[in-house]
């Protein structure tokens, strides 16, 4: 757990808030008890609260030194931090008082700000400030008026920052406190059952009267960060939807019929299926493939963003797994180019809104159920933002998309009419782009070589074959080569990851 020392400030119990909506056991506590109970519950890691006094003050809350000494990770905030400093040789002094919104520009990531964009806005509110570091300390980040806004010795672990993280208002405070939660204490994150009426009423007082636009891609996610928005701010909720065509019919039809019901908004239908197919032609090469994708949704993005006036916010169905992944490791190898609506455009002005950003996709699919979404969107499938477009390696062509649609369509209907849908992670077919041979009515037949891949896995990073009877797998082989034009064979990939990726390309 982490033992917030209360201070006074208005916020301190925020801190203890923030810490528990990660799933992080904490509990306030007063700095003459801070000593005693640190010893009876060993934290994982301390907190200091800001608090309305100066350190030179004669009844000035203090902390008894030794605490200094016990090993303990201490993010000092604001007040926190002058004592901090004061404490240990520093220098604090009155002057360059800052109360509201600051950009914070960082110029050290260590851990603490790990996975932040260099420039943030934060809530300072503060008297004092710190002047001279005490030995040992290394500056992380200044504002305009505060040098020392944030710092770290980081041999005993000591942060200090002079804005509030806690403060809703302080853009990736909330980061800042699951990595010192994490990285520097050592705490997992479990996150409680959500509470999505406070979840609903959190977005209002964030988003206040402006508008918030956001894409569905079709997925859960953003299907259920779309509702919360939609439940918190009404119409001023602009939703849209780009029609690539390279989805499952079944998401578009239910975009398009149900959502606007369950919003109670309408959803902005792109339509650009011939587009996607233009810029597909004569696209081979995977990665290439990808990044088409990608570069031509931004661009729909950016000229649906021109429509609209007074747009503050950019809603993202992002989830811890997405926030974890995406941070990749610095000696990863580069595999795929993932992407989901193709990343952000650059030098965007707007504000992310990501509800579910500290949610797994259990919680998520929890959310959507209390949100009363339809079963068959909060349990759907992942499916790839590129969508078929990936399961049909070489080109992309008309034809071959509308072949890709019928036999994914086959492996989808058989597995839930012999009951296996509900049982595997995900089922696809694959135009595999070989050709061979097959007696098609009495004659030689030249033709494409389909693939089927089920799989199960927990967390995409692995992932198993799923063991489906014979009689299943060859019923959907039969439907394919009698249903799909120019298929010759049908096969099924019994390869595992790793080695070989979930999707062919
Ligand atoms: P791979 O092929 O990398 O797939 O083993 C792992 C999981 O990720 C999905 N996938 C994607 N999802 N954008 C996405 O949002 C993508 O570009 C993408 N590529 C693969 C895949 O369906 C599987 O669940």
């Amino acid at each position: 757990m982490i033992l917030v020392v209360d201070f006074g400030s208005q916020t301190a119990h925020l801190i203890t808030r923030r810490l528990k909506d990660l799933g992080i056991e904490s509990e306030l506590v007063d700095p003459d008890d801070a000593l005693k109970v640190c010893s009876k519950v060993k934290p994982s890691g301390l907190i200091f609260s800001g608090g309305p006094a100066s350190v030179y003050e004669k009844n000035a809350p203090m902390v008894d030194k030794k605490i200094f000494n016990l090993g303990i990770p201490i993010l000092g905030i604001c007040y926190g931090w002058q004592l901090i400093a004061y404490l240990l040789g520093g220098e604090v002094n009155a002057g360059n008082k800052e109360y509201g919104p600051t950009t914070l520009r960082i110029s050290d990531f260590h851990n603490l700000f790990y996975g932040l964009p260099s420039e943030t806005s934060v809530i300072e509110s503060h008297g004092d400030t710190v002047e001279k570091m005490p030995d040992g300390f290394e500056k992380l980040a200044e504002t305009e008026s505060v040098f020392l806004a944030a710092v770290v010795n980081k041999e005993k672990k000591f942060y200090g920052v002079q804005f509030h993280p806690e403060a809703h208002h302080s853009d990736h405070g909330s980061e800042m406190l699951a990595n010192f939660a994490t990285i520097v204490c050592n705490l997992g994150l479990h996150p409680q059952s959500p509470n999505v009426d406070e979840m609903i009423s959190e977005i209002k007082e964030k988003v206040g009267n402006k508008k918030v636009i956001g894409a569905f891609s079709g997925g859960t996610d953003s299907a259920v960060a779309g509702v919360l928005v939609a439940r918190a701010i009404g119409k001023n909720f602009i939703p849209f939807f780009v029609d690539s065509g390279l989805m499952r019919e079944e998401t578009i039809a239910r975009i398009k019929n149900e959502f606007p019901k369950t919003l109670g908004v309408k959803v902005e239908i792109i339509p650009a299926r011939d587009l996607f197919l233009i810029r597909l032609k004569g696209v081979t090469d995977p990665e290439e493939k990808r990044k088409k994708i990608g570069a031509l949704y931004i661009e729909l993005f950016e000229k649906e963003m021109k429509k609209h006036k007074d747009i503050k916010y950019l809603l993202q169905g992002t989830t811890y797994a997405d926030f974890i992944h995406s941070q990749g490791s610095k000696r990863s190898a580069h595999i795929k180019s993932h992407h989901n609506v193709g990343g952000l455009p650059k030098n965007m002005k707007l504000k992310l809104l990501e509800p579910l950003r500290y949610f797994y996709t259990d919680q998520v699919r929890e959310i959507g159920l209390k949100l009363k979404l339809p079963k068959d969107v909060v349990f759907q499938q992942p499916f790839p933002g590129p969508g078929h477009a990936v399961r049909i390696v070489g080109e992309v062509t008309g034809k071959r998309l509308a072949r890709q649609v019928a036999a994914d369509m086959i492996v989808v209907s058989e597995l839930r009419k012999s009951g296996w849908y509900k049982k595997v992670f995900q089922c696809w077919s694959v135009m595999s782009g070989t050709n061979s041979t097959a007696v098609k009515g009495d004659g030689r037949f030249y033709g494409e070589v389909v693939a089927v891949r089920i799989v199960n896995s927990k967390d995409r990073m692995t992932a198993e074959i799923a063991r489906v009877p014979f009689p299943v797998l060859e019923k959907i082989a039969s439907r394919i080569v009698n249903e799909v034009p120019n298929v010759s064979r049908v096969v099924y990939d019994i390869t595992s990851k790793p080695p070989a990726t979930m999707e062919w390309e």
